[in-house]
């Protein structure tokens, strides 16, 4: 044999070796990540990485996201949470691997205060979930119902603005972040119960225990409990949470169970007179959300039978997650606007040009009001009310090459994603013209742009969506419309000149403003003429 042969066998024998190491490295690589979590912060014992979470959790979760990557692996005591931040990450897991992520993970407060399974907001992905889904997007929050109760979203608009009215008269100080809440429960509470939750004399005081529990509510769904998390005091109501939980829930189920016999004597007597609800101008009876429910329940026939637990509790649900969500937006719309008089200047011009100041401003002028929309996009993208999409994995799932194993909970960090500088271009600046010039004019927040989510995508997105595109640009275009505001700073002082207001959090279950809304309205125009008597 020559020296040539033996010298190419070798060779060739070495880069045999070299690519078989170098395969089954990557092999190996691969199968490890299939068997890993996601990168993760080192941990304690018990308490796993919970001594690293601030109060305010999703900025925690984007803190520690930018250490160790996008795709981020928490034991928090006993529960396993991955977050993801990114908008392919999100796309894998709520679009690609939706049905795996559809369900919910319930605490001990949820359990407590909402009947236990007869929730649906948290209840898991199924038959009663999908019943109660299509009823929703049908009737409770379909269009024609939604249609139905137009003059009643009028009618309260124009009473908050007639308030602020009287105020700027009077040059008193208002606090916004509380009639705004008003104004969202009132329009919930007028649409599910023909209750309304501030100022009226005739429904012995169930209209304000109504709002204050669901203060109450949205506060202990938000808090942390450690024995839903630390195995050790699963037992033990360290925090007295358990108690809290169980008082909220039995006040609510007396003012509920009250407001439903009620109603089950009005029926029963307009039944028996053959005169059913008040009737709109088309002459068509209009059914609020109890008597659509109550209807369903004594619909024999019907798929799901809903018991007097699932009404009470779905009203529940529909309260919580319609009442702060909607008046969080408007109240930072506000205060991202004062802070920018040049983006108030255009929001003003465009409503003025759209009314002719000649009207306020009304649902039906909002596909004309590009400028107002582009706000509420902007406002959404830096202050989602919700700022993490959180769901709980069913089984086993592969996300970004990682094993994520069955009952983990994901939270896409839709918070982090839009304050995100590799996502937006200056982020932190408010510009609503990054969603009208451009690449931006295409977006929306119909949940199809996985970097802008702010209410979730998919068949566990938010069914309130058209409701609250009904209020915000009516309620932002309103108060654009008829006011400047003179603001007061956190300690109670009137704002300077070109001076700004704070954009600081405060933890929740929602992402409110950690200082209220305080201001003197300055009427721009004289609206009374133009309101209902
Ligand atoms: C600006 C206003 C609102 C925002 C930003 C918002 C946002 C959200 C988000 C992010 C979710 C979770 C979605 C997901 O997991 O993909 C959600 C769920 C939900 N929202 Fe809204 N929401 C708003 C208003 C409303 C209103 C007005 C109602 C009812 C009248 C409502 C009822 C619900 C319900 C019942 C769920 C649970 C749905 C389920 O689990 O299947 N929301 N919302």
């Amino acid at each position: 044999m020559s020296h040539q042969f033996i010298l190419f066998s070798f060779i060739l024998f070495l880069s045999a070796f070299f690519l078989k190491l170098l395969y089954s490295s990557k092999r190996n690589n691969k199968s490890q990540n299939q068997s890993r979590h996601p990168p993760s912060p080192p941990g304690l014992p018990i308490i796993g990485h919970l001594h690293l979470l601030q109060p305010i959790i999703h900025q925690s979760f984007r803190d520690l996201s930018q250490r160790y990557g996008p795709l981020l692996f928490l034991k928090l005591g006993y529960a396993r949470f991955v977050v993801a931040s990114t908008p392919s990450l999100a796309k894998e897991i709520l679009k690609i691997n939706e049905l795996t992520y559809s369900s919910r993970k319930m605490s001990t407060a949820i359990n407590l205060v909402t009947y236990d399974n007869a929730t649906f907001a948290f209840a898991p992905y199924d038959t009663y979930w999908k019943f109660i889904k299509k009823l929703s997007t049908t009737e409770l929050l379909g269009n024609r119902t939604l249609g139905h109760f137009l003059p009643l979203r009028t009618s309260e608009i124009h009473e908050f603005i007639q308030n602020l009215t009287h105020k700027s008269e009077a040059r008193e100080k208002v606090d916004l972040t509380e009639e705004l809440l008003k104004l969202s429960n009132n329009i919930i509470s007028k649409m599910m119960l023909s209750i309304k939750s501030s100022g009226s004399d005739d429904d012995d005081g169930q209209s304000e225990e109504a709002r204050a529990l669901v203060r109450e509510v949205t506060q202990i769904f938000g808090e942390f409990n450690v024995s839903d998390f630390i195995g050790v005091f699963k037992n033990f109501d360290v925090q007295g949470f358990k108690k809290r939980a169980m008082n909220i829930h039995k006040r609510y189920d007396a003012l509920l169970e009250k407001i439903i016999s009620d109603r089950e004597e009005l029926r029963k007597k307009q039944k028996a007179t053959e005169i059913e609800g008040v009737e709109d101008d088309d002459n068509e009876k209009v059914k609020d959300f109890l008597d659509i429910l109550l209807d369903v329940s004594e619909d024999e026939d019907c798929e799901v039978q809903l018991t007097r637990n699932n009404i009470k509790s779905l009203i529940l649900d529909y309260f919580t997650a319609a009442t702060d969500t909607t008046a969080i937006s408007v109240e930072w719309a506000i205060a991202e606007v004062f802070n920018n008089p040049r983006v108030m200047k255009r929001a003003q011009e465009e409503v003025d040009r759209v009314t002719g100041k000649q009207r306020l401003v009304c649902e039906a002028d909002s596909p004309n009001l590009p400028y107002i929309h582009a706000i509420i996009k902007e406002t959404m993208r830096l202050h989602p009310p919700i700022t993490m999409i959180m769901r709980k994995g069913i089984e086993d799932c592969m996300v970004n090459g990682y094993m994520i194993p069955k009952g983990t909970v994901t939270c896409v960090n839709i918070w982090a994603m839009g304050r995100d500088p590799s996502i937006w271009e200056n982020p932190m600046e408010f510009k609503p013209e990054r969603f009208i010039e451009g690449e931006g004019s295409t977006i929306d927040i119909k949940g199809h742009h996985y970097e802008l989510l702010p209410f979730g995508t998919g068949r566990r997105g938010c069914p309130g969506m058209p409701l609250a595109m009904r209020e915000l640009p009516t309620i932002i275009g309103a108060l654009a419309q008829c006011f400047e505001f003179n603001m007061f700073d956190s300690k109670g002082r009137i704002l300077e000149q070109g001076k700004t207001i704070d954009m600081d959090e405060r933890p929740g279950l929602t992402a409110p403003r950690a200082n209220p809304l305080v201001c003197i309205p300055v009427a721009r125009l004289n609206p009374t003429p133009f309101l209902l008597k």
